[in-house]
C-alpha cells in the first residue's frame, strides 16, 4: 500500500492535492504540535474538513503530546487510522481500544531510536505499526536504514504470532528506499517529497508500488 503525505502538498490547494492522489491505498495527514516534535501543521478542524472532500481512507499522524486527550476526535470525525507515538502515550492498551470504539483503527508509531522490545505486548492490540525512518518533524528527510531491523523483527512478529496488524514506514521513501524496506518486510509505505514533488503524483504513486513489489 501507498500512503502520500500531504505534508509535501500545497497546503493552499489541499482539496485538488488531494485529488491528485486519488490513486492512494491511503492519504497519510501529519498532525504536529510544535511540542513533541519542532514542527508545527494541521489539527482537527483541517482534518474534519479535508474528510468531507474525499474518500481516501486517512491515515493520521498525531506527532502531539498528551495522544489521550486529542487521538479520540480523529477517530470521530472519521479517520481511517489513528497513530499515537509510543513515546507520548501513557496507557496504550486503553487509547487503543477507545480509538477502535469510537470507529477508527489503532496505530502506534516509534521514533528511530526507540526499540520495539518494550512494545511487543503492547502490539497486539493495535492496528497498525509505524516506524519512522526519518526523526519526525519534518518532510525531505534522507532514509535512516538502521530503522530496517526493527522493520524484519516487527515482520517476524506480525507473522508468527499472526497479528492482524499492517507494518507501515514513515520517512525518505522514495524509489530507491522502499525496495529496502518492502524487501525488509514494510506493507504500508508513506511517501511524501516522492510523490508530491513529482510532476505527476499519480504516476509516482504507481511507480513506488510497482518498486515495492520488485
Ligand atoms: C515526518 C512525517 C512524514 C513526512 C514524510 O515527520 O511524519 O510523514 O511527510 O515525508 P518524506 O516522504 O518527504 O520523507
Ligand atoms: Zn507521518
Amino acid at each position: 500500500m501507498i500512503a502520500p503525505s500531504i505534508l509535501s502538498a500545497d497546503f493552499a490547494r489541499l482539496a485538488d492535492e488531494l485529488a491528485a492522489v486519488a490513486g492512494a491505498d491511503w492519504v497519510h495527514v501529519d498532525v504536529m504540535d510544535a511540542h513533541f516534535v519542532p514542527n508545527l501543521t494541521l489539527g482537527l478542524p483541517v482534518v474534519e474538513a479535508l474528510l468531507k472532500v474525499t474518500d481516501i481512507p486517512m491515515d493520521c499522524h498525531l506527532m502531539i503530546e498528551d495522544p489521550e486527550r486529542w487521538a479520540i476526535g480523529y477517530a470521530e470525525a472519521g479517520a481511517y487510522n489513528v497513530t499515537v507515538h509510543a513515546e507520548a502515550v501513557s496507557d496504550p492498551i486503553r487509547l487503543a481500544g477507545d480509538l477502535r470504539a469510537a470507529g477508527a483503527k489503532a496505530g502506534l508509531s516509534i521514533k528511530p531510536g526507540t526499540p520495539l522490545e518494550p512494545w511487543v505486548d503492547v502490539l497486539k492490540h493495535y492496528d497498525t505499526l509505524l516506524v519512522m525512518s526519518v526523526e519526525p518533524g519534518f518532510g525531505g528527510q534522507s532514509f535512516i536504514p538502521d530503522v530496517l531491523g526493527k522493520v524484519r523483527t516487527a515482520r517476524e512478529l506480525v507473522d508468527t504470532g499472526h497479528l492482524n496488524v499492517v507494518v507501515e514506514i514513515d520517512g525518505g521513501i522514495n524509489s530507491e528506499t522502499i525496495e529496502l524496506a518492502a524487501e525488509a518486510g514494510v506493507d504500508c509505505f508513506v511517501a511524501g517529497s516522492a510523490v508530491y514533488n513529482a510532476d505527476d503524483p499519480g504516476k509516482a504513486i504507481s511507480a513506488l508500488r510497482d518498486r515495492a513489489a520488485h
